[in-house]
């Protein structure tokens, strides 16, 4: 498959393989990576559209730094992809514009 974002897995990654699903697809990735480095090996750049301007933003810095790689995942919102290693079956989503708060009292 092509990969327009430019990461590569490693060719003989002998660490366990696991799946996680990122907005339903499954993707591939290896235990210790990263969400943000699993996500843009499998040619997912983008994990969020930014609420102010709606554009698409995704890992940038890869150390804990931008937040631009923010992503739900297993239904907790606002967690950073790259300082969040992968578990197996780990349902990550997108986070499209404004974060839902909850609550009248916050609308
Ligand atoms: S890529 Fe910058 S904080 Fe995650």
């Amino acid at each position: 498959m092509p990969n327009d974002t430019g990461f590569r897995g490693l060719a003989d990654d002998a660490r366990r393989a696991v799946t996680i699903h990122f907005d339903g697809q499954p993707v591939s990735a290896r235990e210790g990576d990263s969400v943000a480095a699993a996500l843009l090996v499998a040619d997912y750049p983008a994990t969020r559209i930014t609420p102010a301007g709606g554009v698409p933003r995704g890992p940038y810095c890869m150390m804990g730094i931008c937040f631009d790689c923010l992503v739900e995942i297993d239904g907790i919102a606002n967690l950073q992809a790259c300082m969040t290693p992968v578990r197996d079956g780990m349902k990550v989503r997108s986070m499209p514009g404004a974060r839902d708060l909850g609550g009248e009292e916050n609308g």
